[in-house]
């Protein structure tokens, strides 16, 4: 998906059009990597633009920035607000949002503490991540050579540029290979997770996923599935997995707030069990997008909406 170029970004307090939400080269993100950032989402309901789970992305940003000691000058409920209006200002009834704190310009060596911490939100349009048909065909992937980060290297719940080194290596193996994604292990030769999304896995109509000890991001969306899947009846354990236990599963699914809810109908070019979406997957498929558009009541209190007064605009 190429940006189309036009639209608002919020840059330290100040929207500004697309083409100059700029930086300038010698900022300490682009040598090191110092960024934290989120992946929201707004959906457009009946009932409205709504934000899903806003909070919980906002409140895991700034998490992510005190690992890093950054402390960007204004909190997390004023940073919410800026997201608030940043999606207002692009009219945009649903979208995908980017807020970022990173280390901007002053000095250049390793040591990012002398440079100033700033921010930046983008919205855009985006829709499958993994493409169009993807949600109903499934995907087929391959487990990666390359392993998550072990737990004393850089910290896998903390949503980091630097993280996604290791991810595009991931991504970009599975791609020139003719897959769509790889599945990591984590140091231990344990399931993790895909680039960019949790991992859960079906047998005999038990959810099981890997515990955040497994180097995975603490997934918003995983604890939506977690929870909708409780609320269908279904028990969901979180343990060390085994990769063998992939190719033996009923289903194999994705999620994340890009992804959503995508299945796996092959691993290692080994079906999952029927080769396609499974009932365990379409249920929970169907109890998500039901949720985020609105569909049926937000029993969890999980969507915002984007008109909200934004002195309200968190809970
Ligand atoms: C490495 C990784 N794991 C998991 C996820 C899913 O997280 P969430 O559901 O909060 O989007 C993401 C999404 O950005 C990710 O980048």
């Amino acid at each position: 998906m190429a940006f189309d170029g036009t639209g608002k970004v919020w840059m330290n307090g100040t929207i500004v059009d697309w083409k100059d939400a700029t930086i300038h080269v010698a900022s300490h993100v682009i040598h090191y990597g110092s960024a934290v950032f989120e992946g929201a989402r707004c959906y457009h309901t009946p009932n409205g633009s709504r934000f899903f789970r806003l909070d919980a992305h906002m409140r895991r940003l700034y998490d992510a920035a005190r690992n890093y000691r950054m402390n960007y000058a204004i909190d997390v409920d004023a940073l919410t607000r800026a997201v608030v209006e940043t999606v207002q200002a692009n009219g945009l009834p649903a979208c995908y949002i980017r807020p970022m704190i990173y280390r901007g310009y002053h000095a250049l060596s390793v040591n990012p503490l002398p440079n100033p911490v700033e921010a930046a939100i983008l919205v855009w349009e985006w829709g499958a991540y993994l493409g169009p048909d993807a949600l109903e065909q499934g995907v087929d992937v391959r487990v990666s050579s390359w392993t998550r980060s072990a737990p004393n290297t850089f910290p896998a719940m903390a949503k980091a540029t630097a993280n996604y080194a290791n991810s595009a290596l991931i991504k970009m193996e599975a791609v020139l290979d003719g897959y769509s994604e790889g599945i990591a292990l984590d140091p231990e030769g344990h399931l993790s997770e895909g680039s960019g999304q949790n991992l859960f896995l079906v047998r005999d109509e038990v959810l099981y996923t890997p515990p955040l000890s497994a180097s995975v991001l603490p997934g918003i969306t995983r604890d939506t599935i977690i929870t909708l899947a409780q609320d269908l009846g279904l028990a969901v354990r979180e343990h060390d997995l085994p990769r063998e236990m992939l190719y033996v599963a009923d289903e194999v699914f994705f999620c994340g707030t890009a992804a959503e809810v995508t299945p796996i109908r092959s691993v290692d070019k080994i079906p999952i069990g029927i080769g396609r979406r499974g009932p365990i997957t379409t249920a929970v498929q169907q109890a998500y997008f039901d949720y985020i558009n609105g569909i049926v009541p937000d029993s969890h209190g999980w969507l915002l909406p984007v008109n909200f007064p934004s002195h309200a605009a968190t809970r």
